[in-house]
């Protein structure tokens, strides 16, 4: 019942088996694991996306939810506030973020595992991703791939940011593209992957009955400048320092990006900065 085949390791996996799986993921993986620590310290903001996409969908008492990408659990424990009987089922591809996930919320099922290409002897009811769709790539597979994990008149949800278009990436963008870094840096740019409102459109609505589609734009109140580097080292911009040789280069690498976001966002007549993202929501129903 809680068997899964992940991807990549050809293994079928018990929730409980974490350290066969570690191990294999080990084996596979090009980059550092994520810092759990780092990507909570912005808990609120990164967790109201959740929130509000699992405000808007419009199952009353779905029996079974898998969480893709749960990171450290925050998009999950959502999930559990809103339907608190359903049986959930949090899965990533990252050892740190499932080992804080099952610190944090140890009643619940905790899977490593890659969701780029994997599949499921079981279906869900809801199927949802917050924050953790960008990291993988082949959307046009992806998608209806995860749509088919989804039960008959249950729902595939997700939220996407799409933020390539705000200062704080161009800045990343810019500093990555100068000689000193490029050769480190170099592709870094194409691993974070999202695509339009109209893309998943056009992907969803021949295959489900309903489909909602909507994007925000959530005014982050920051204290300063630093903040900015705060928000983007655990995400969007550690792709590109992961690849740097050590840790004095990240620091110059970000200050150089500090240096450009000063630059690009004002500071607001109480002294903060406010970081406009935006994001990408959409709800598709079996
Ligand atoms: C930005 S965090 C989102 C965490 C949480 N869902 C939230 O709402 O805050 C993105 C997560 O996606 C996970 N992830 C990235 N690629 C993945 C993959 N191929 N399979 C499973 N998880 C993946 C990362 O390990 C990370 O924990």
């Amino acid at each position: 019942m809680n068997d899964f085949i992940v991807a990549g390791t050809g293994l079928r996996v018990a929730a409980t088996r974490l350290d066969a799986i570690l191990y294999n993921n080990r084996k596979n993986r090009s980059m550092l694991d994520w810092n759990p620590h780092q990507y909570l310290k912005f808990t609120n903001e990164r967790t109201q996306p959740s929130i509000d996409l699992a405000a808007r969908i419009k199952l009353e008492n779905p029996r079974s939810i898998i969480d893709i990408g749960c990171g450290p659990g925050n998009s999950t424990h959502v999930l559990r506030e809103r339907w608190p009987n359903a049986k959930l089922v949090g899965l990533d591809s990252s050892a740190n973020m499932i080992r804080k996930a099952k610190e944090d919320y140890p009643d619940m099922e905790w899977i490593i595992g890659d969701a780029s290409n994997f599949t499921s002897d079981r279906t869900f009811d809801v199927v949802f991703s917050n924050a953790a769709l960008q990291w993988m790539q082949n959307h046009d597979s992806l998608i209806p791939q995860l749509f088919s994990i989804a039960a008959p008149g249950g729902t595939l949800a997700v939220q996407v940011p799409a933020n390539n278009e705000s200062s704080l990436h161009k800045a990343v963008l810019s500093v990555s593209s100068k000689e000193k870094w490029s050769k480190f840096t170099s592709g870094c740019e194409s691993l974070m992957n999202y695509q339009t409102a109209e893309y998943y459109y056009n992907l969803l609505a021949p295959i489900s009955t309903k489909l909602d589609l909507w994007e925000t734009i959530y005014y982050h109140v920051l204290a300063s400048h630093t903040g900015l580097i705060e928000w983007y080292r655990e995400t969007g911009m550690r792709i590109f320092l992961e690849r740097l040789p050590d840790d004095a280069s990240r620091k110059e690498f970000e200050n150089e990006v500090l240096a450009e976001c000063r630059r690009s966002y004002k500071i607001q007549k109480d002294g903060k900065v406010l970081y406009p993202f935006k994001r990408i929501f959409f709800v598709a129903y079996k």
